[in-house]
């Protein structure tokens, strides 16, 4: 597969506000791949549960391709209020703005911990510098939270709740897609006990050499599901669909939804993990904030016993989740390597696992 490489430098102008269509203009964000954000399916959450039973049926088909196709889609009319995804991202940029000595606690910490802040262009993992600024927390079923600023504590525990039910409707829809029954997904992977992370992502307006640099690198994400939403009219999201890449221009109010490392494993290589990566270029400075949900640390996830492959059997093998994620967390992203742990090697007379 070819992978089209960020391009050379592109002209420079500042993104424009997107008013949700997909207009095409010239960005610091071209790449060479598609640039409009075209053709990145979008699920409608509402007819997806109150449809009638036609319509559900029909979201449930053009959700599963979506999953099948991109691994990558957008929720609209999800119940989140913009209030709170607001009030959410303001609360991260007031503990991005506080001064390092009172975030040292979490400063730099090791790769489980439950709260970690990423004080700059620094990884202690792989020695790069990325543009990036990050605050990691472990949510579910636990809130672990800065003191700082004081309003994050309520704003999280509010954001991560509501989120938290909506992605776990879409994985019963997606259990669905799968011809599974509503819940199978969940009970595979013990959905009672769900483990959730939430992901605050500044990338400063960009001062480096040339006109683009990379916010993060290409990787797939460690969990099932993850929601992501942006701030305003500043792009940089970009996925990977047939070996180019698209930038993700979101619709007005709609998230990102990324299908995660935990949901190719369980669907037995069915759907894929969506790589995905972070550019950076021009002037403005760009928020995300990402919701994840995965299993339980002592789930050990494998592909669902109905979804092995005839002649083929299971593509993967139980890894517990706790040793996925530290490995993840703990090396260098590159794009799905973390997945070659839990990757089954078939050959014509035997089956191996990939060390
Ligand atoms: C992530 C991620 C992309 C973005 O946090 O895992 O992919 O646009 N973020 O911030
Ligand atoms: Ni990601």
């Amino acid at each position: 597969m070819v992978i089209m490489a960020t391009a050379s430098p592109a002209p420079h102008s500042p993104p424009k506000h997107t008013n949700g269509e997909h207009n095409c203009h010239p960005s610091v964000l071209s790449t060479g791949g598609n640039d409009d954000g075209g053709g990145i399916p979008v699920v409608d959450f509402d007819v997806l549960v109150n449809g009638t039973a036609d319509e559900r049926s029909q979201a449930v088909r053009d959700l599963g391709r979506a999953c099948e196709d991109w691994g990558f889609f957008m929720v609209s009319n999800h119940g989140v209020p913009e209030d709170l995804k607001e009030a959410m991202l303001e609360a991260c940029k007031e503990l991005f703005s506080l001064p390092d000595e009172e975030k040292a606690e979490h400063l730099e910490t090791e790769p489980m911990a439950p709260i970690r802040i990423g004080s700059g262009f620094y990884s202690v993992v792989d020695g790069a510098r990325y543009w990036r600024n990050y605050l990691k927390m472990f949510a579910h079923p636990e809130l672990h939270c800065p003191e700082k600023p004081a309003k994050l504590r309520d704003v999280a525990a509010e954001y991560s709740a509501k989120t938290r039910d909506l992605l776990l409707q879409l994985a019963k829809a997606i259990s669905g897609s799968l011809g599974l029954d509503g819940g199978r997904i969940s009970e595979a992977l013990n959905f009672d006990a769900c483990f959730q992370i939430l992901v605050g992502n500044h990338y400063p307006a960009y001062t480096g050499p040339g006109d683009l640099g990379v916010g993060l690198p290409a990787h797939s994400d460690h969990g099932l599901l993850t929601l992501l939403f942006q701030d305003g009219s500043v792009d940089g999201l970009q996925v990977e669909h047939d070996g180019e890449w698209h930038l993700a221009k979101p619709l007005p109010g709609a998230f990102f939804v990324i299908a995660g490392d935990q949901l190719e494993i369980v669907s037995n290589g069915r759907y894929k993990a969506a790589v995905h990566r972070a550019v950076v270029g021009g002037e403005q400075e760009r928020m995300s904030f990402v919701s994840m949900i995965s299993p339980s640390m002592d789930t050990v996830v494998e592909p669902v016993p109905e979804l092995a492959l005839e002649g083929r059997g299971m593509e993967f093998r139980g890894v517990r989740y706790r040793d996925y994620m530290a490995y993840q967390q703990s090396n260098k992203l590159e794009a799905k390597e973390a997945l070659n742990i839990a990757r089954v090697r078939h050959t014509t007379d035997r089956v191996e696992q990939v060390d």
